[in-house]
């Protein structure tokens, strides 16, 4: 599989996770529910963007920069992580929910933008066989990762 692909499988989880935390929240009754649903959502949001990164955008570096877009994905990743980790600072249920829905909104956001405009890019500039050489490493680690 090319690694857009291997990507694209991966968000497609993601934006299950996003709907069941969506749908979900308004139950939680405790900060400690809404807490762990926010540490579940960033760690596993930090496998995805680390290994992402280093082999997506990393290769697209510079065209990223032309395009204007790499500082601004750079910022909505830390705006995911600041209100994630806000969760647990925050005081009240309610709070810690608004916090927890707003970093899955702007998650969201920026997993769509990936799929409108890295993913595309990806395909145009790497070689097809640059694609399923990373797909192929992506796999290979992920199951290191498991062991
Ligand atoms: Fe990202
Ligand atoms: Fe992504």
């Amino acid at each position: 599989m090319k690694i857009t692909e291997v990507l694209l499988a991966e968000h497609f989880v993601f934006h299950n996770l996003f709907d069941s935390i969506e749908a979900g929240t308004g139950r939680m009754r405790s900060l400690a529910e809404v807490r762990s649903q926010a540490s579940l959502l960033e760690s596993m949001l930090k496998a995805h963007s680390d290994m992402e990164h280093e082999m997506l955008m990393d290769p697209l570096d510079h065209c990223l920069d032309q395009l204007g877009q790499r500082e601004t994905f750079h910022h909505e990743h830390e705006a995911i992580e600041r209100a994630l980790a806000a969760v647990g600072k925050a005081r009240t249920v309610a709070k810690a929910r608004r916090l927890l829905l707003d970093a899955v909104l702007a998650s969201r956001k920026h997993f769509d933008k990936e799929e409108r405009v890295v993913f595309p890019l990806a395909e145009r500039l790497l070689k097809g066989k640059t694609l399923l050489e990373l797909g192929s490493r992506w796999i290979r680690r992920r199951q290191g990762a498991a062991r």
